[in-house]
């Protein structure tokens, strides 16, 4: 072989080299992504957000939920709020002030107890089935600056639960609202 043949048979590879090179750059920057299931991906006609959507976050009203409330059921809901109230008649104030004839009683009216300013600014309302309702779901909430450091009963009908057995602890419990 001479020189100039050397040359061309060079030129040559080197060339294939560089394409071949190129070549299995581009597989890897380029790499065909496979799905883990062949097909299309369809969108879903399942709705996103179901769970969270308005119908969801709608609660019933209380009326409603009272009416298919359970006294029993509510009574031992109210275990969590034991180590602050007691719910006999004549039951000592604790952390917080005895719960025993709480339905329909004006807000922050147990004598002797050190109830908040917020409490003390609400006392010409009554606690009655709305207000019981709300202010359990989210004490903070329903009543900032309230010193009754409890977190909330997310459980709609759990607390229509309390709020019948709340009633129920009375000598004359009052009617609850009607759906
Ligand atoms: C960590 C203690 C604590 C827990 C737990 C707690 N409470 Fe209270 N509760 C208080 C305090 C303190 C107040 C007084 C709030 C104020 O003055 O702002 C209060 C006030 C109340 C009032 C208003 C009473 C009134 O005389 O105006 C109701 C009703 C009530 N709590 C119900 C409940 C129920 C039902 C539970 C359980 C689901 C519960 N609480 C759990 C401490 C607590």
């Amino acid at each position: 072989m001479d020189i100039e043949t050397n040359k061309i048979a060079g030129a040559v590879l080197s060339t294939l080299l560089v394409v071949m090179g190129l070549n299995m750059t581009a597989g890897i920057v380029f790499a065909p992504k496979k799905p883990a299931v062949p097909g299309y991906d369809l969108p879903s006609d399942e709705p996103v957000a179901a769970a969270a959507g308005p119908a969801a976050a709608a609660e019933e009203p209380i009326a409603v939920r009272l009416a298919k409330a359970d006294v029993a059921r509510g009574e031992k809901a109210v275990g969590a709020c034991k180590a602050c109230h007691t719910f006999e008649k004549g039951g000592a104030n604790k952390i917080g002030p005895h719960l025993y004839d709480v339905y329909g009683r004006n807000k922050g009216a147990v004598d002797g107890f050190a109830y908040s300013a917020a409490m003390k600014g609400k006392s010409a309302e009554k606690w009655e089935a709305d207000q019981l309702d709300g202010f359990l779901k989210n004490p903070k909430a329903y009543m900032p600056g309230t010193i009754m450091a409890f977190a909330g009963v997310s459980r709609p009908d759990t607390r229509a639960d309390m709020v019948a057995y709340l009633n129920s602890l009375a000598d004359a419990p009052k009617p609850l609202p009607k759906p």
